[in-house]
């Protein structure tokens, strides 16, 4: 359980770095952004984040049924969502870097759920 959170942890300050690291070089078209470490490493990020999750849910107090918990699934299909945006499909710079700033906005908001188990934290 505590391996599992910090696990989580890990994964989510490590994910957040890489994101926006890696939207800045996307931006400014820079050519280590379209190397394989660049490529590889957020998937593996992602997926050390998304099992810990899931042995969280299975192991944990939490339940699918709570708010909070169905908010974070939201959000990070959000997120997803958004980073697909930014990296393939924005035409142009502008673009790029709504989508990117979006999806990073998006993630803050999962922390804060994460950190006060509640859908709107900031109410
Ligand atoms: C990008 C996606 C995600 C981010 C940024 C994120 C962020 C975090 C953070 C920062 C914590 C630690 C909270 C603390 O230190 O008190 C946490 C805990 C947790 N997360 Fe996530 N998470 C994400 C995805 C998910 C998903 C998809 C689920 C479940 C479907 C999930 C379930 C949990 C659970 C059950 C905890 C434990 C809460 C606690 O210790 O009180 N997370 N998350």
């Amino acid at each position: 359980m505590a391996s599992a959170l910090l696990i989580h942890q890990i994964s989510v300050i490590l994910s957040i770095i890489g994101f926006f690291v890696r939207g800045i070089g996307h931006i400014f078209d820079k050519g280590w952004v379209t190397k394989k470490p660049a490529k590889i490493l957020p998937h593996i990020i992602d997926t050390a984040l998304l099992v810990s999750a899931i042995i969280l849910l299975v192991i944990g107090p939490w339940s699918i049924s709570e708010g909070w918990v169905q908010a974070k699934i939201l959000g990070l299909v959000l997120y997803i969502f958004l980073g697909l945006m930014a990296f393939r499909f924005a035409k142009n710079r502008l673009q790029k870097a709504i989508y990117w700033l979006l999806a990073l906005i998006v993630i803050f908001y999962l922390v804060a759920v994460a950190k006060t188990h509640l859908a709107i934290p900031f109410a």
